[in-house]
């Protein structure tokens, strides 16, 4: 049986990919921080879909959760979700700058140490896939969140190009994945208000992982999910960056009073 490790695999985007790929028939290997909640997700998809499931409690942004996750890509795994994030709530200067730096550690180190740690075995077997969960964020101007974000798309689409030319290169894939606002924890953690954000922007979960994993099978590099959202990043190429930056900051970004 091949073996997915999915980070942030017990809530929204994680827990889709998680439910999706052991329907598939993967052996799961599911990475978090609340280890109650992860035991339970475990055993829930180990008993519904017969597969094996391996809870790993860690905390992407902790120095000892980041060895954790790179030793057990070391192990072998077959594709890796980098899908753990969240936002901060509140623009630049309301945030702790330590709060931002716990975001770089989650949306960059976490990404760039996991994938380099689970890509030699793969180019080794000839086999693989490794999907770093972006945001059309990457495209916005959003601080340190779409930052990061683009970031990622940036790291991807590099290291896809780095291991085309080597042995099993042309066999293992590697892509961002930039969905636009998906109904999940995110917001509620980050504090957001999400009541302006129109109806037809909202994409459901399911259907970004079967757009994911379509388009991972398929080679693309930085995969967008949903025909608006396409429609979006494609208009935002086109016009002026100082546009898109005034156009985009707000969108979505109106929080709750500080807690
Ligand atoms: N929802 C959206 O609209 C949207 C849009 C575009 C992109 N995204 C991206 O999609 C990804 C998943 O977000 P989501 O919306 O599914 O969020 P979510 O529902 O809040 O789930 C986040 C998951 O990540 C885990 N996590 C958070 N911090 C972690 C840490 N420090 N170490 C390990 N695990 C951690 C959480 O579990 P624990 O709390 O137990 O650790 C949870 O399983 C993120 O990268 C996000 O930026 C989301």
């Amino acid at each position: 049986m091949p073996t997915a490790l999915i980070t942030g695999a017990t809530a929204g985007i994680g827990a889709a990919f998680a439910r999706r790929l052991a329907s598939d028939g993967f052996d799961l290997v599911l990475l978090a921080r609340d280890g109650d909640r992860l035991d339970r997700t475990a055993r829930d998809l180990r008993d519904e879909y017969a597969v094996r499931t391996e809870p790993l409690i860690a905390d992407l942004s902790a120095e000892d959760g980041l060895a954790a996750g790179e030793d057990r890509c070391r192990q072998g795994v077959d594709l890796l979700v980098n899908n753990a994030g969240f936002g901060n709530k509140g623009t630049f200067l309301d945030v702790p700058v330590t709060d931002e730096i716990t975001m770089l550690k989650v949306h960059c180190e976490a990404v760039l140490r996991l994938t380099h740690a689970a890509l030699p075995g793969m180019l080794e077997r000839g086999r693989g896939g490794v999907v770093n969960v972006s945001s059309v964020s990457a495209f916005a101007t959003r601080g340190t969140y779409g930052a990061s974000k683009a970031w990622v798309v940036s790291f991807s689409q590099g290291v896809a190009q780095d291991i085309a030319g080597r042995p099993g290169g042309d066999r293992v894939k590697v892509m961002a994945l930039c969905p636009g606002f998906v109904h999940t924890e995110f917001h509620d953690r980050a504090g957001m208000d999400t009541s302006s954000i129109p109806g037809f922007m909202w994409l459901d979960r399911d259907k970004v992982v079967d757009a994911a994993l379509r388009d991972l099978r398929r080679g693309v590099q930085v995969s967008v999910p949903s025909p608006q959202y396409k429609a979006i990043v494609g208009v935002s190429r086109l016009i002026p960056r100082e546009l898109v930056g005034r156009l985009s900051n707000k969108t979505g970004r109106k929080y709750g009073p500080q807690r």
